[in-house]
């Protein structure tokens, strides 16, 4: 891969540092164009449903070749709170009684199972260690009556990677479901998708799209099971065809969960999320974890080290630092854009990025 090459097709790196994906990712040349382009086409009175509406179905395959699942199994959804929102609206109260999630986690991935203790759920909170819920302390929490375990495959404020192999199987052997915010993982890390029930990510930071496009997978012999809760025109398989009256007639596919789309978004994360299989996520992840690692690796020139070791780092590194507000200005003054996420100051890496980046941010700490 000629990554100096790729390089220059996001134009934003020329001019910073920018070691803040966790928080927005950069969309490549194609992709802005097409952007640009669905608005100019919007303001000149060239809109065209059909097509806009085709960037989604685009999305929707692009999005299941990504995790090596069915498009079958695949929602459009404008944020992962709405996403973790379908399913925990949904778990019945009355057979088994408690839902297992980390104590810190993002709260898109946390107040929508909160709010079940108003009908009578038992919320089982497992404090973090080291930036990430403690896996055995997940274990231990799941019983016969646990109906889900609620976990983000990468922590957005540590980077601290959960085995889900491993915590999937403990939900296997108990029969609880499992729910995986990968919004800091997909476009980076596989997912196993055998132990997986479901699966949220939004897409305007490793998938490189415009913010208001997110997806919720479902496995896909589950997606009947439940009906959505945000119903509409596109729940249906008609919905291309006939927009009125009942009856009341939900697609048997994930696509049930569908809510309208905010095309312009839709528009750019088809382009991106095509660009980003034509390089292919392996090719991407040992990018990635490479620039990290490099990173890791020469902390300690600056007194610094990361949170915990290689086993469960990811492309996300923080750091405990004095003083993580100051730091991060003092970066940004050398043209280095960082993210403060808790105590820690965040630095991620994504294909844009080169060792030039590592010596920028290495040079600004010290
Ligand atoms: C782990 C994680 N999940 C979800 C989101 C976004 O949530 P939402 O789409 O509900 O705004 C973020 C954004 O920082 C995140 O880090």
């Amino acid at each position: 891969m000629d990554w100096s090459a790729l390089r220059k097709r996001f134009p934003a790196v020329a001019t910073q540092t920018y070691l803040n994906t966790a928080s927005y990712g950069l969309p490549p040349d194609t992709v802005a164009d097409c952007v640009r382009q669905a608005v100019d086409d919007w303001a000149n009175g060239r809109v065209d449903f059909y097509h806009w509406e085709g960037a989604g179905e685009r999305a929707r395959s692009s999005f299941a070749r990504l995790i090596g699942g069915s498009p079958d199994g695949v929602a459009l959804v404008p944020t992962v709170a709405m996403a973790v929102a379908q399913i925990a609206e949904r778990i019945p109260a009355q057979t088994r009684t408690n839902i297992v999630v980390g104590h810190s986690e993002f709260r898109s991935n946390l107040y929508p199972w909160l709010v079940q203790e108003r009908r009578g759920l038992e919320l089982r909170l497992v404090e973090f260690r080291d930036g990430g819920p403690d896996l055995d302390g997940l274990i231990a929490a799941i019983d016969e009556n646990t109906a889900l375990v609620a976990v983000s495959a990468v922590q957005s404020a540590s980077g601290y990677r959960i085995d889900l192999e491993t915590l999937g199987q403990a939900c296997r052997e108990r029969g609880a479901r499992l729910f995986v915010d990968a919004t800091q993982a997909v476009g980076v890390f596989d997912q196993p998708l055998e132990v997986i029930d479901y699966l949220a990510v939004g897409a305007y930071k490793w998938l490189l799209g415009p913010r208001g496009a997110s997806f919720l997978y479902v496995r896909p012999e589950l997606a009947a099971d439940i009906d959505p809760v945000f119903p509409g025109w596109r729940s249906t398989e008609k919905r291309f065809t006939d927009f009125y009256g009942p009856p009341l007639e939900f697609s048997p596919r994930a696509l049930r969960f569908d809510t309208g789309l905010a095309y312009f978004a839709w528009v750019g994360l088809a382009e991106s999320l095509e660009f980003l299989l034509e390089i292919g996520i392996d090719q991407i992840r040992q990018r990635d974890v490479q620039l990290a690692e490099l990173f890791c690796q020469r902390l300690p020139q600056v007194g610094l080290e990361p949170l915990f070791g290689p086993t469960t780092r990811s492309q996300i590194v923080s750091l405990k630092v004095p003083n993580a507000d100051e730091t991060k200005e003092r970066l940004r003054e050398r043209k280095v854009v960082a993210a403060v996420r808790g105590p820690y100051l965040r630095v991620s890496f994504h294909l844009y990025n080169d060792e030039s980046d590592v010596d920028a941010v290495i040079a600004a700490l010290s």
